[in-house]
């Protein structure tokens, strides 16, 4: 089986996209314990190291490197400063594809990174994995073109290694008009699911930052993106709709009752199986549990960019 490597690995959504595209995860990273202890009751195979990236030594050999660096520099809810140190974890991941010098690498990140003033940090991500010896290429792509039941914009950075002579092409949409098949909704991926699963959704109120913006689709839509902090999880569409009164301000329709995605359901709308284990530890809080799931990269969506690989193994 052709091997991979996965650094900044969460809860696996991206594996489990490699894994569903036919590679097998040798070694995976990250720094957060429970974010492991998901990973194995789905993939106890796997060598995961729960430490630093800067303090990971030694990488096993692998074809392929995958790496989802942290996001809060670039996305639309975090701190926009591009000066970040978390900003430059990419520089651990050049680490990594000099010391293995897989044939190929995917990372994935927030799509904040192709705005203006982060330009410079995507021009030298493109740099640095260049000198590293890999042809390069990046494009956005949106989960729900993909089977997945949510707009979720992600940038996509492949690399071919050079001696292999090859273009990376990033796979098409498969779902939506015109294509294969619809977009999937919010009825297709959570339907069967309990309307009120106590103990599994954030129940606090919604305050005014909540309700500055339109937070529901409706059961034949796809969902708004899933984030990974529960506060601001896109409401449930049993949920009434939400009128504009003004700029930044929205208002329930009706007194009937409300709430947000449960994690569970989060984690399907990202497109995690349906059998997708979240297991009770010592570690696993309801915000724990929200968090390594809408940190998560679509599996559906990862391994699309997978298959789209050359055939490069041999
Ligand atoms: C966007 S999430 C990755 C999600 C993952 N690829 C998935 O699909 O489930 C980024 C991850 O980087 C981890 N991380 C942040 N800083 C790190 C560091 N210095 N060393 C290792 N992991 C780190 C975070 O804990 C988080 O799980």
């Amino acid at each position: 089986m052709t091997r991979v490597v996965s650094l900044f690995s969460g809860c696996g959504g991206s594996d489990a996209g490699v894994i569903a595209a036919g590679f097998e995860v040798v070694m995976a990273n990250d720094l957060l314990p429970y974010a492991r202890d998901v990973y194995l009751a789905n993939h106890p195979e796997t060598d995961y190291q729960v430490k630093d990236v800067t303090k990971v030594e030694a990488f096993p050999a692998a074809e392929l490197l995958v790496g989802c660096y942290p996001c809060q520099g670039f996305s639309q809810g975090g701190l926009r400063d591009p000066s970040r140190k978390i900003n430059t974890l990419y520089l651990e991941f050049a680490r990594a594809l000099r010391a293995i010098r897989p044939k190929a690498f995917i990372v994935e990140n927030v799509s904040g990174m192709v705005r203006k003033n982060f330009a410079h940090l995507l021009q030298d991500q493109f740099k640095v994995f260049q000198e590293a010896g890999y042809r390069v290429k990046a494009q956005v792509l949106n989960a729900v073109d993909y089977g997945v039941a949510q707009e979720r914009k992600r940038i996509f950075i492949v690399g071919l290694r050079d001696d292999l002579g090859v273009e990376y092409e990033f796979p098409e949409p498969t779902h939506g008009e015109g294509r294969g098949a619809a977009h999937l909704t919010i009825r297709d991926a959570i339907g069967d699911l309990p309307e009120w699963p106590e103990g599994e959704f954030y129940a606090r109120d919604f305050h005014w930052y909540y309700l500055s913006r339109d937070r529901r689709r409706d059961w034949g839509e796809a969902s708004k993106t899933i984030v990974a902090n529960p506060r601001h999880m896109p409401l449930h569409p049993m949920s009434p709709p939400l009128k504009k009164l003004e700029h930044n301000v929205w208002r329930f329709e009706t007194d009937a009752p409300a709430r947000r995605f449960s994690y569970r359901e989060a984690a399907r709308l990202q497109g995690f199986a349906r059998n997708f284990i979240f297991p009770d530890t010592e570690r696993s809080s309801l915000d724990m549990r929200y968090k390594v799931a809408g940190n998560a990269v679509p599996p559906p969506l990862f391994e699309a960019v997978a298959r789209a690989l050359p055939a490069v193994w041999d």
